[in-house]
């Protein structure tokens, strides 16, 4: 019967008290969630993102300022990116080089990770590579990720579109077994849909050492979501979001294929889905409807990205609160003891 996590692998790899690692949300996951989240014993990596150098350097600060002077939550702080934009602008990456404290690991998503994991080597950086299909695994294992996160489509933000996309539920069992046979000792998570003891406890059921979560941890206090946004999400269904291209067309951000966003399907989505292609010859007046809706707050029009999870969400505690439940839910579950709460 497990009682701890003290034979989970994640947890003892990176000092952690919970199977937990907080997604690093491009925009949401600042500096103080993350700090919230390393002191609530999960892995909290700064949402990096796009690699914008202002932007990273003060949430990852504002990060290791909260932490200062505890070594055991400081050695839990990293930072994620997106790989296709680094390869643009990597000044984000190499100021994180730079700091003292070496980041706990960086996760690496969406596009090619052998050159920035050559990089993160030589520093004997942790790497955490996020894939969402079996076909990108080797790539993510001959970079040498310390760390695979499968993520499912039913994640909140950009993976993979749905022709090619796969579920949490079938991806992660599948990568474990792969990963059994092939590189048993390179970790696991699983990411999209884990909101709570039954998703945590699942995932480690599947094969997983642990979970990504995003959606979740978004709809917190700390998290730099507008408040606005993390209110519609609270009240929404799991059926309310939808994955396309619309977003990062009106957003004008040049994604490469083959991946896309899930979001809340606003009014905006609805009047474009069926009509991308259209959206994608001739995007000017709808992106200054978009625009214009992200001026005002108008989420019928802005963006609020955010995965099939918010089913799961209905209220916006502190982030350590929403850990707390999730691992003793898992614990519960996994222990026998009954339903999660
Ligand atoms: C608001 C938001 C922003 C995200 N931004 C990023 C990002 O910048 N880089 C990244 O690798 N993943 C990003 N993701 C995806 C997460 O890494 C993770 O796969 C996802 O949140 C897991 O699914 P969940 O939302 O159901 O928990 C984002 C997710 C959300 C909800």
């Amino acid at each position: 019967m497990l009682t701890s996590w003290s034979d989970n692998r994640f947890t003892a790899a990176f000092s952690l008290s919970t199977p937990i690692a907080l997604a690093p949300m491009a925009l949401a996951t600042g500096g103080t969630l993350a700090a919230a989240c390393a002191r609530a014993g999960a892995m909290a990596l700064v949402g990096g993102g796009y690699g914008d150098l202002e932007w990273t350097r003060r949430e990852y600060r504002t990060a290791a300022t909260l932490l200062k002077g505890d070594q055991a939550c400081l050695s839990r702080l990293g930072c994620g990116f997106i790989s296709w934009k680094l390869a643009e602008d990597q000044s984000a990456l190499d100021w994180l080089l730079d700091q003292p404290q070496k980041p706990a690991a960086v996760m690496l998503s969406f596009g090619d990770p052998a050159p920035v994991a050559r990089i993160l080597q030589s520093h004997s950086i942790p790497l955490i590579c996020q894939i969402q299909t079996m076909a990108q695994l080797p790539e993510a294992i001959d970079a040498g990720a310390d760390v695979i996160v499968a993520q499912g489509t039913e994640a909140g933000g950009h993976g993979m579109n749905d022709l090619q996309g796969r579920s949490t539920f079938t991806l992660v069992p599948e990568i474990a077994d792969r990963l059994a046979g092939q590189s048993p000792d390179t970790l696991l998570l699983a990411a999209g849909g884990v909101a709570d003891g039954r998703g945590l406890a699942a995932a480690l059921m599947l094969g997983a050492d642990g979970a990504l979560v995003g959606s979740r941890l978004w709809a917190t206090q700390e998290s730099l979501a507008a408040e606005k946004a993390k209110e519609i999400t609270r009240l929404a269904a799991g059926d309310d979001t939808a994955r396309s291209r619309v977003f990062d067309i009106l957003r004008q951000k040049n994604w490469p294929e083959p991946f896309d966003f899930r979001a809340i399907r606003n009014e905006l989505h609805r009047k474009w889905e069926d009509r991308v292609a259209s959206l994608e010859a001739d995007p000017v007046p709808a992106v200054q409807d978009y625009l214009d809706g992200v001026a005002k707050e108008d989420y019928s029009r802005a963006h609020i990205t955010v995965g099939q999870a918010i089913g799961l969400i209905d209220d916006l505690p502190p982030a350590a609160e929403v850990i707390a439940k999730i691992d003793q839910g898992a614990r519960k579950l996994l222990q026998g003891r009954g339903p999660a709460e």
